[in-house]
């Protein structure tokens, strides 16, 4: 089991796009277990690459039993509206309420390669959402009011001094 470290706000590769995966080879999929550990040992649900500090457009999620790999996915379709409090591991100790789409429409890699079309509503749609705005350099906390991210700013201090204090990515 290989956990990576997770890269916390104030890492600029958190705030942008991702490049696209010219080809999914043995190396990313080997990449994508790596991120399920590290995802898992953290409880997370979802891992995006730039979250681990790799400039890849993949992601990785666990939703009921399923071990989604996603190489270069897009939302292509939204519909409805849904609101729940949301996390990140990115932003350790900071939650919010994300208003997103009730249901996607996501276009995808799967991991041998081939182009996949999946409809997700609830809380995949939610996950799917969350992931594809990461690799897109969005974080939930872009989602959030003035007001809410504002009672957030403490611990936003806090985490972008942490950044500057270790200086470089650990990796
Ligand atoms: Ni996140």
């Amino acid at each position: 089991m290989t956990l990576i470290p997770v890269v916390t706000y104030g890492d600029p590769i958190l705030g942008r796009p991702v490049a696209l995966v010219p080809e999914v080879t043995e190396d990313l999929l080997r990449l994508t277990d790596d991120m399920f550990d590290t995802m898992q040992s953290a409880r997370g649900v979802g891992l995006a690459a730039n979250q681990v500090g790799v400039d890849l457009c993949l992601a990785v999620i666990a939703y009921q039993g399923e071990r989604l790999k996603l190489f270069n996915p897009r939302v292509v379709e939204r519909a409805g509206q849904q609101r729940y409090l949301e996390g990140c591991l990115s932003l350790p100790g900071i939650e919010g309420d994300v208003s997103r789409a009730e249901s996607v429409l996501v276009t995808y890699l799967d991991s041998t390669g081939a182009s996949v079309e999946r409809r997700a509503k609830g809380h995949l749609a939610r996950i799917l959402q969350h992931e594809i705005d990461h690799l897109n350099g969005i974080l939930m906390l872009n989602h959030l009011s003035v007001a809410a991210r504002t009672l957030q700013r403490a611990a936003l201090d806090r985490l972008r001094e942490q950044y500057k204090k270790r200086g470089t990515r650990r990796r």
